[in-house]
């Protein structure tokens, strides 16, 4: 090429939740079976999604305007509906105008950083959701900025850290939430959420935060929602029906802006982000309409009742599991469906492997063994090799705490211990493969 194609930021896209898959795939294709840990689609883990919503969908699909374009920030009922729904939790307070819809978040959090200026930085949680991280880091051409989450400390964040790389790094205009946390399932109470917004209004800097969770909670937790405790700090909640209804395949997520009138940078952020649409005219229209038949129908709270106690009683299952193995840092989980489980430091090496029968698997693992220093991507691949569980290393979480995620999706309650079962033994006897 004549040129150099690549932008700089673009080594920076990376999504080890899919890149794991291929891995899984050349062992599937080995006659290897192979269960599926790493992705956080309810759909795929074989949840239903009930007759009364598909009824909806299908009434919807009959009527003709619902393949038209709709309007670029998004049907006007619709918007209506979730900014009612914003101004009943009796904090900040929106007009339609205010919420922007997207193809799913993953468009939203694309767009929304893409627009910031190169050297104006996002700080964002480590773990962190790697969407995130990579689209940030990609649109300042450098690695993320990012505050620590503790393992020994219920996953919650690091406040001081937080505000320590605040104060001493003028290029952060941003702090980046996600409640309930994907990665690590956990649900921020509300002084921590309060202190953090607090943390934004000393230093000036607005708030992203990733509500995609928000509805799935379980062991007694509710997720606060950002509207409820940002007061009059700028901020932008992300919300979306992809793990809630659940219906990752509609493409569909909006963003709401809160207190545009405090800044006007902000707020011609905002006009920019909504500019972006409407250059691409529009976001899919007929998930968008169902979206006030049902979060407004009486049934939705009790389907999403039933289907957080379910992942409740599998958080149960796998702390019974796994709970008490005292290499690990092990979290219950309160919220959205996943736990990332931390090694100890000291606790991996590079000469710990599992026994694996079938020559072939055997060099594949030891193969990709030998390209990584990664001690997490070592133990994952030998637990794919060896057991056939597919698992998320923690370091492509954007952490250098060493572990795996895992997904609280299995529907089958004997599988899900026969699993995590198989996880547990697999650790100990790793762990004793080499001291
Ligand atoms: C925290 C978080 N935000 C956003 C997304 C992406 O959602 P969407 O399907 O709306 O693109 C995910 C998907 O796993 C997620 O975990």
């Amino acid at each position: 090429m004549r040129r150099r194609l690549l932008s700089e930021g673009a080594k920076e896209l990376s999504y080890e939740i899919r890149e794991i898959v291929k891995k899984a795939n050349q062992l599937k294709a080995l006659g290897l079976p192979i269960h599926w840990e790493n992705i956080g689609d309810p759909i795929e883990k074989k949840c239903q999604v009930p007759e009364w919503i598909k009824d909806i969908v299908v009434s919807l699909a009959k009527e003709n305007k619902s393949y038209g374009y709709c309007p670029s920030q998004g049907v006007l009922a619709t918007r209506e509906f979730l900014a009612n729904e914003t101004n009943k939790l009796g904090g900040v307070q929106i007009t339609p105008n205010d919420i922007l819809f997207f193809n799913g978040l993953g468009d939203a959090i694309a767009t929304i950083y893409g627009l910031l200026a190169m050297t104006t930085r996002i700080i964002g949680p480590s773990p962190a959701y790697s969407t995130h991280s990579s689209a940030e880091a990609s649109h300042a051409h450098t690695v993320p900025i990012t505050y620590s989450l503790m393992p020994e400390n219920h996953w919650y964040p690091d406040l001081e850290e937080l505000e320590n790389k605040v104060k001493y790094n003028p290029s952060i205009s941003g702090i980046l939430i996600l409640n309930p946390d994907n990665p690590t399932g956990m649900v921020y109470p509300l002084e921590i959420l309060k202190k953090i917004v607090d943390i934004a209004k000393r230093y000036n800097l607005f708030i992203i935060c990733d509500e995609i969770y928000n509805k799935i909670t379980y062991n007694g937790a509710r997720a606060y929602a950002l509207a409820e405790y940002i007061g009059d700090v700028p901020g932008i909640a992300l919300k979306g029906i992809s793990k809630e209804y659940p219906w990752p395949g509609s493409r569909c997520g909006w963003a709401e802006y809160y207190n545009r009138d405090k800044d006007e940078q902000f707020d011609a952020f905002c006009r920019a982000i909504d500019n972006a649409k409407m250059i691409e005219v529009c976001s899919t229209t007929l998930p968008q309409l169902t979206i006030p038949k049902v979060l407004g129908d009486p049934r939705f709270m009790e389907h999403r009742k039933a289907l957080n106690e379910k992942i409740g009683r599998r958080s149960a299952i796998i702390n019974e599991i796994l709970g008490d193995i005292p290499e690990l840092y092990f979290n219950p989980t309160y919220g959205a469906f996943y736990n990332t489980i931390i090694f100890r430091e000291g606790a991996l090496n590079d000469r710990q492997f599992l026994p694996i029968e079938n020559p072939e698997i055997k060099a594949k693992v030891e193969e990709w063994c030998a390209s990584t220093t990664n001690l997490d991507y070592r133990f994952v691949y030998y637990l794919l090799g060896a057991k056939g569980i597919c698992v998320v290393p923690s370091t492509s979480f954007c952490t250098d705490l060493k572990g795996f995620r895992v997904t609280l999706l299995e529907e089958d309650e004997d599988e899900l211990r026969h699993v995590f079962t198989e996880i547990h033994d697999a650790i100990i006897s790793y762990l004793a493969s080499a001291k």
